[in-house]
């Protein structure tokens, strides 16, 4: 059962260990409009845009602008959905400052209302900066996609005892450094949740089994925009790709045929 309520940080802080968090991504004002009116709990304006918008190999040619320009649409159709906006491949990386003014532009530009951040240790910094300065920032830690060379992939992470390590010092360090809420993707569901246990605020899972304290999906993942595309982790609720291709080869027929419009549907 949602309310209307508006979604807030703090309303997501809350709900750690209760009532789990649905997120999706979504980067236009329709899309946004239905998960928003469905009573999805969090968009976020994905780096993802890159791939599944623009047709790339990785989000990392993704830019401030694109992402400013996506946050905007979205906001335009969401009443109660918290919003979040994906700080774009070095973006941050390079200094503090760098990630202080590129969330500043998200924020102002895009309306966003909070900022995610790839990264465990090396980003507490820049978390700690942008969460004195009000910026609420979501972390993202296991499968950080912007660093798919480093990583030789889109592989599961944290398979090895150091691996898993890492991950949970870096969870429990942005949140020390006042993260609120943190993504954690493609890890083993026992690490997972692990992760779950051992930080205080909420974890938002993607392909990181179910005691995370809420799940995230890509949206063209969730109804199936891409029929061709089906990780292991990814649950299909709709076969919107399929519906379309079929619809859109109908109106091709229709208007070959001579059958669209007809007298109704003309002036
Ligand atoms: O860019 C994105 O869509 C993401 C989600 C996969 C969490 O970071």
């Amino acid at each position: 059962m949602t309310s209307d309520e508006k979604v807030t940080t703090v309303a997501l802080r809350g709900r750690k260990g209760g009532r789990k968090i649905a997120a999706v991504t979504a980067y236009d004002v329709a899309f946004a409009a239905l998960a928003d009116d469905a009573g999805v709990d969090v968009i976020l304006v994905g780096d993802s845009a890159g791939m599944v918008l623009q047709g790339h190999s990785s989000t990392i040619p993704v830019t401030i602008d694109e992402i400013a320009y996506h946050t905007r649409a979205v906001m335009r159709g969401v009443r109660r959905a918290h919003v979040v906006a994906d700080m774009p491949f070095m973006s941050y990386q390079a200094s503090v400052e760098d990630g202080m003014r590129a969330a500043g532009r998200l924020m102002k530009e895009g309306g966003a209302e909070a900022v995610k951040i790839e990264g465990g240790v090396e980003v507490v910094d820049l978390v700690a900066r942008l969460t004195r300065a009000g910026v609420p920032v979501m972390g993202h830690v296991g499968l950080t996609p912007q660093s798919v060379h480093q990583l030789g992939g889109f592989k599961v992470q944290g398979r090895t005892d150091v691996g898993a390590q890492e991950i949970r010092d870096g969870a429990l360090a942005l949140a020390d450094a006042g993260a609120y809420a943190i993504v954690v993707e493609s890890v083993p569901r026992a690490l997972g949740a692990a992760v779950t246990q051992g930080i205080s605020v909420p974890t938002i899972g993607i392909g990181a089994g179910r005691a995370c304290d809420g799940q995230v999906l890509v949206m063209h993942d969730l109804l199936g925009l891409q029929p061709a595309w089906k990780p292991r982790f990814v649950r299909r609720y709709a076969e919107l790709g399929a519906a379309a291709q079929a619809a859109f080869a109908a109106f091709a027929a229709d208007v070959e045929a001579g059958r669209f419009p007809s007298d109704d549907e003309s002036f």
